[in-house]
């Protein structure tokens, strides 16, 4: 870009998307060809709009054989006619220190606060080496996204896998416009200090070179500023939102994500989601269903869910034999052993509760383990309540994904600690997630709770969701770029810190609604 051009706005400028799991990823069918496979996660589905930007890019690590092939050959594959998927090249022990051991076993754990604080974690050598290759691999993706600089593109760099990238490529490429977004809560001040100093300082400094830091919930924003806030020369502006070091500044804001009302319903259309649809009305009969969709995963609260249930049942014994529960676990991150020994402990509590409540014509849990996203929109159609009580949550998509498409006014039992409830909580039955009897409590307000009342409420969630979409998620992070660089090209310094000045109290307060 010459100086005197003006600059493309972000909204109209190429795209580049790095994350660690992309759109795609290659294997061979039966004749060796390569052949692409759908990235799964809620990342790819939120994202999938920029492959209708005119120009968009998206760089993921390689995670198959074939991808590195790919990556080896240095070159990109088409995507659409303006759209392309380059592979960086992480060799396998170091991508297993990267993704497994560091970003998922550190950085998932203190995000989601799942440690057992007396005995976990314990920071050796080990995460020395983990955090090692979790530099080693945020640098390969900042040298890979660096090569397209030149085309000055809008950079949305995604997660918790990628938190120093911002930084690193701004090293290489200064002039360079930077959106990081966090799909994952941030943990508070006082939980995120529990990182070894020095990894934390340089994690929140990496996200600090980019221009806008974007996080599903206020709540995350605050948390993140706090934390930015005990780092040595970042000066931080709580009130406006704003992290500064001495020649750079960052604006942090909530964007929360949003569902694609035509893709589920289009989804719900496909055979295998009506099959699923009439497997689940099956499995009710004339008794009401309580649904689950949820990754097989810790911060998701399985365990209570199932206790909850267990709590209900006991104190409301005219309910046994009348209800039944769904839960549709997807399998993930089998390589970590505390995700194996949940899996098998929530297993294990539902065989339990199926024994001791059980009677012929009924089980009380349903399990079905299975990455099956048609049988899920299938089955939401038919819940009479849906739990989402994740421990700590980013957004979670189930949450707005099943009232819209659930035909039967069901009721929404959501977490407090997950980022929709900001979004739709005022119509849901809310649980603090670790009390047990506050979530039964809530299975029965679903339950009991008269038609009207169950509309009222579920026309709420859906107006809500049906108020943003990916598309909208996306150019309001654009415009946010825009905000920036248009801020920085009129103040040649970073304004002052006033954070000394300001009153804290607003945000030790409890936090309000979404920007
Ligand atoms: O759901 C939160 C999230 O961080 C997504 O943004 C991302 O797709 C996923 O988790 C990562 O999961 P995995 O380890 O399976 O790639």
């Amino acid at each position: 870009m010459s100086e005197t051009e003006p600059r493309t706005s972000a909204m109209e400028a190429p795209v580049v998307v790095a994350s660690n799991r992309g759109p795609i990823s290659y294997g061979r069918d039966e004749r060796g060809r390569l052949v692409p496979r759908k990235g799964a996660g809620g990342l790819v589905t939120a994202l999938s709009g920029v492959f209708f930007h005119d120009d968009a890019t998206w760089v993921a690590a390689a995670l198959s054989d074939e991808d590195v092939e790919i990556a080896r050959g240095g070159r990109a594959v088409g995507a659409g006619p303006k759209q392309r998927v380059r592979f960086v090249d992480i060799p396998p022990d170091q991508f297993d220190l990267y993704y497994n051991e560091f970003a998922n076993r550190v950085l998932w754990f203190v995000h989601h606060y799942m440690w057992d604080v007396p005995r976990t974690p314990v920071f050796g050598d080990q995460t020395r080496a983990a955090w090692e290759a979790y530099r080693g691999a945020n640098r390969a993706f900042a040298r890979e996204l660096a090569k397209e600089a030149k085309r000055d593109p809008v950079y949305l760099i995604q997660d918790y896998h990628l938190t120093l990238v911002p930084r690193m490529l701004r090293e290489l490429a200064p002039g360079a416009r930077i959106l990081h977004y966090s799909h994952t809560p941030f943990a508070g001040p006082q939980f995120l200090r529990i990182l070894p100093t020095h990894i934390r300082e340089e994690m929140i400094r990496g996200m600090a070179g980019a221009d806008v830091l974007g996080f599903q919930s206020r709540a995350w924003v605050e948390n993140f500023l706090l934390s930015a806030r005990q780092v040595p020369d970042l000066h931080v502006d709580l009130r406006s939102g704003r992290v500064a070091t001495e020649d750079h500044e960052a604006q942090v804001r909530a964007f929360p994500v949003a569902v694609n009302p035509h893709a589920l319903r289009e989804a719900a259309e496909t055979p295998r989601a009506k099959e699923a649809r009439r497997e689940v009305d099956e499995l009710r009969g004339d008794r009401k269903l309580i649904l689950r969709v949820d990754r097989l995963e810790p911060s998701k609260n399985i365990m209570r869910g199932f206790l909850a249930y267990e709590l209900f049942l006991k104190q409301h014994p005219d309910w046994r034999g009348k209800v039944t529960f769904l839960a549709l676990l997807s399998p993930t991150r089998e390589k970590l052993a505390e995700y194996q020994t949940y899996a098998d402990e929530c297993l294990s509590e539902a065989e339990r509760i199926n024994e001791e409540y059980g009677r012929k014509g009924w089980v009380p849990i349903s399990v079905r383990i299975q990455e099956d996203f048609l049988y899920a929109v299938g089955a939401y159609g038919a819940y009479d309540a849906l739990m989402v009580n994740a421990v700590f949550d980013g957004m979670n998509l189930v949450a707005m994904e099943g009232p819209l498409m659930n035909e039967r006014h069901g009721a929404l039992v959501l977490s407090t600690n997950a980022g929709a409830f900001r979004r739709i909580g005022r119509y849901a039955l809310s649980t603090n997630p670790f009390d047990v009897q506050e979530t039964a409590d809530a299975i029965l307000a679903g339950l009991e709770m008269p038609k009207d009342e169950r509309q009222r409420r579920a026309r709420g969630i859906t107006r809500s969701v049906l108020a943003h979409t990916p598309e909208t998620w996306l150019w309001n992070q654009l415009e946010g770029v825009d905000e920036v660089t248009r801020r920085a090209a009129l103040t040649s310094r970073p304004p002052e810190a006033e954070e000394r000045d300001l009153p804290r109290r607003a945000f030790d307060d409890e936090i309000g609604g979404d920007r």
